[in-house]
Parts: C-alpha cells; sequence; structure tokens
C-alpha cells in the first residue's frame, strides 16, 4: 500500500536553530513548510548547548517578532575577561565594534520561543519521526519518506532544507563523490557544567592556564555555566561535581576573584572538532547549520552560523517563488561558505590561543602566551577578535 501523502513547499529535516529559525522565515515571506524532528518535543526543549547570541542574530529574532522574552531574560553583554597567568584583561567589545553587543540566552530557551511561536502560527512540526528518508534529490519534486507513530508517510516539496544537525541523514544523502569534505580534530574536549548558583561573574571569562582551559559563562542571575578543557579520552563518569568545582577554582584564579560553587544541574562531555563539506546544496537538497560544518566551541559560533545560512537560504527560496530567480539558489553554498570560513579560522585560532596540551612544545606553550598577551595590549589585536566575536555583519 502506498503511504499517506501530504504537500509543502520546503521539507525541513530538523527541529534545531536552524530549522525552526528556516521555518519562520519563510512563513513571513508566505512560503509553506513542514518540519520533521527525530526527537520529542521536551527532548530538544531541554537539550544544553550553546549561549552567546550575536548581535546579528538577536536582530534577527527582533524583526521577526521572536525576542520578548529574551530581551526580558537575556544577558546583554559588553566585554569579555582574557586570563593569563591569573591577570585579567578585558576586551571591550561594544566600545571596539562601534556599539555592538552579545545576548546570553541559552541554546533551548531559543528553540522554546520557536517552537512555540511556530505552533501558535499555525505551523507544523512533527516530532519524533523515525526512518526519514530523502529521494529524488535531483528532480524538481523531491520526497521525504518517513515513519510516524509506526505509520509510513511522504511529504512532497519543492526544495528540502537539511537542518538535521552534524549526525543527521541528509548530507548522507548526498551521492558520494559531490561533496568535499574538510576537517580536524582537537584532542581534547569540553567537560560542560550548568550549576544552580549565582555567577561569580558578570562578564564571560576565558582562562588560559597551565592545568588547561577553563571558561566561565552564565545563563541567569542564578545559573552559572561553566567548562574546562579535559582530555577527549576522559569519562564523565571519572569528574565528581568537587573534582570539577576544584579544577575550575585552580584554573580561574585571580587576584580578588572567589568563585561560587553550588548544585550541578547538568554536565556533559563535548570533543572539539571543525568540518565543513563544499557544497552546501545537491539538487534540491540544502544543507544548513552542524549538518554542513562544525566548529570548536571557543569562538561560540557554531548556533549564529546556522541562522546566518538558513537567512541566505530563506532569501534564495523567496526570490525564486516571488520571481524565478535561480540565481540565489545556485549561489547559495557560495555565500555561506565565505562566512563559514572566516569563522572556522576565529574558532581555530582561539582554541590554539586557549588551550594548553600536556607535552605541548615549551616554544609553541611560549609562541602562544605571547600571542594572548599582544591581544590584551594592543587595540588593534583586541579589535579584531572583537569584530569576530561579535559577529560580522549580514552581506
Ligand atoms: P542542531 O541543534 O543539532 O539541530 C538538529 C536537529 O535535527 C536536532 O533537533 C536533531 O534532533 C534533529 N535530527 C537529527 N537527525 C534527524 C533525523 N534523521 N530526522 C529528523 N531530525 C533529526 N554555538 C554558538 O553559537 N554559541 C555557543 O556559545 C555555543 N556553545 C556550544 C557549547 C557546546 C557544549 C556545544 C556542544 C555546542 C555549542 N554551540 C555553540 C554549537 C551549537 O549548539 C550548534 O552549532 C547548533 O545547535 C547548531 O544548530 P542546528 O540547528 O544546525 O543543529
Ligand atoms: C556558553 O555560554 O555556553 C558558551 C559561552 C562561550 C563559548 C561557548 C559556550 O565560547
Amino acid at each position: 500500500m502506498e503511504p499517506p501523502v501530504t504537500e509543502t513547499q520546503v521539507a525541513i529535516i530538523g527541529a534545531g536553530p536552524a530549522g525552526l529559525m528556516l521555518s519562520h522565515l519563510l512563513q513571513r515571506e508566505g512560503i509553506a513548510s513542514v518540519i520533521l524532528e527525530s526527537r520529542s518535543r521536551a527532548y530538544v526543549q531541554q537539550r544544553v548547548r550553546a549561549g552567546v547570541l550575536e548581535q546579528g542574530t538577536v536582530d534577527l529574532l527582533d524583526e521577526l517578532g521572536l525576542s520578548e522574552r529574551l530581551h526580558r531574560e537575556g544577558l546583554v553583554h559588553h566585554g569579555l575577561l582574557l586570563t593569563l597567568d591569573e591577570r585579567r584583561y578585558r576586551i571591550a567589545l561594544t566600545e571596539l565594534t562601534g556599539g555592538r553587543a552579545l545576548t546570553i540566552y541559552g541554546q533551548q530557551e531559543v528553540v522554546k520561543d520557536l517552537i512555540a511561536a511556530r505552533l501558535a502560527g499555525g505551523g507544523e512540526i512533527q516530532f519524533e519521526v523515525e526512518d526519514v528518508q530523502l529521494e529524488a534529490l535531483e528532480t524538481e519534486h523531491p520526497r521525504v519518506r518517513y515513519r510516524q507513530q509506526g505509520t509510513a508517510r511522504e511529504l512532497r516539496c519543492a526544495f528540502i532544507a537539511g537542518c538535521d544537525g552534524f549526525h543527521g541523514v541528509s548530507r548522507p544523502a548526498i551521492p558520494p563523490g559531490v561533496l568535499t569534505t574538510y576537517e580536524r580534530h582537537y584532542p581534547f574536549a569540553w567537560l560542560g557544567i550548568l550549576a544552580a548558583v549565582a555567577p561569580s561573574t558578570e562578564e564571560l571569562i576565558y582562562a588560559r592556564h597551565a592545568r588547561g582551559f577553563a571558561l566561565h559563562s552564565l545563563r541567569s542571575p542564578e545559573i552559572s555555566r561553566l567548562y574546562i578543557q579535559v582530555d577527549r579520552t576522559e569519562e564523565l563518569g571519572d569528574w565528581s561535581d568537587d573534582r570539577i568545582w576544584n579544577e575550575l577554582r585552580l584554573r580561574l584564579a585571580a587576584d580578588g576573584f572567589t568563585l561560587r560553587d553550588g548544585p550541578v544541574l547538568e554536565k556533559s562531555i563535548a570533543l572539539h572538532h571543525s568540518f565543513v563539506v563544499e557544497p552546501m546544496q545537491h539538487g534540491r537538497l540544502f544543507l544548513a547549520g552542524d549538518a554542513a560544518h562544525i566548529v570548536p566551541p571557543t569562538g561560540a559560533k557554531g548556533l549564529n552560523l546556522a541562522v546566518a545560512d538558513v537567512r541566505v537560504l530563506a532569501r534564495a527560496i523567496e526570490r525564486w517563488y516571488r520571481a524565478g530567480h535561480t540565481e540565489d539558489l545556485e549561489r547559495y553554498s557560495e555565500r555561506c561558505l565565505g562566512r563559514v570560513w572566516r569563522v572556522q579560522e576565529f574558532s581555530a585560532s582561539m582554541s590554539a590561543l586557549l588551550h594548553r596540551l600536556p607535552g605541548t612544545d615549551p616554544f609553541e606553550d611560549r609562541v602562544a602566551r605571547a600571542r594572548l598577551e599582544w591581544i590584551c595590549r594592543s587595540q588593534a589585536e583586541a579589535r579584531s577578535l572583537a569584530e569576530n566575536y561579535v559577529g560580522l555583519p549580514w552581506d
């Protein structure tokens, strides 16, 4: 028996930041979409990940009328603190970038807001779908076959947006030989915790320390987010809460600074990985966000890059529907990849600057320290870091 068929204009695979943002951008242009998500709504709303939103990401949420809670609860940041040898240096992000700022607001909060608004506006998100398969990508009528609660279904569309993250099915649906992959695995990971304690700092602290990198970030006046560098082979089970807090205390130490600790609400280990595929499209399938590229989290860029991709994609699809223009669709990869590689370079250089590996050649260690010191002393260097960190303007 043939499966029940539904039709839409754009099939979106994945309800992460990329997929959800795309559905909102398309809706604004009157273009219909259906999102297929393999996890439950509760799961995607609780997945703890990023927290730093660039000015451009916030501006886009403003434009779409999706930022009311973000402005109420988000924490606006005008600077960040770099630490070397227990001395803190402030990078005045806003001053150095002509007034741009960052907002700290958990990724899962963004996801909650986007899902609620999409469903309230009559949008369709199907959660807990299984066996998603993309077909007929090289035709004008691609299809997605999947199962929902055991029933086989088919979604017909004009375009498929692969927004299903690094482990999704969209990228592997592209035939062998089409994509070129560029990647680097780093020998370290971040152990991250979310803790029920007031942040011990008003601005993010990035610390380079002989014992390894540490980062103090924030989520709210009551919740802190902290990370330490660990070896990529470390097991979460070997890290008791006390051991994590002790390590954080050592690595974040500075004159007059006291780290408050508290109950750990969540902990996880994330490996560092840089990854890009070129092109980001094949036939009527367009990859966006982590499905096409991964950056190490040191530059706080993954979510912002995902949003930048779908902004380009939504415009290209809109121009195709409105005026039959194919040029923007054809140039989708090229447009996204300029930003992707800028951000890859920034994220890799922030990682190299701030992490210390056991057994590092002492010469390299001295060079990295000299570079960090120079960034803290030279306004030109600090401005370059600030421009990248707050995010490149849209084209
Ligand atoms: P995802 O968020 O991965 O969403 C993909 C969605 O697709 C998921 O909901 C998934 O369940 C779904 N899916 C997967 N497979 C299928 C399938 N077969 N069918 C249907 N659905 C499927 N970025 C920043 O910008 N700033 C930060 O501060 C930052 N910090 C980070 C800290 C950590 C510890 C980590 C791990 C990441 C961080 N990032 C940060 C990166 C950021 O979280 C990701 O880049 C972002 O989630 C990418 O969004 P996405 O929508 O492309 O992919
Ligand atoms: C976070 O708040 O989760 C965060 C902040 C800065 C980073 C990465 C993650 O570089």
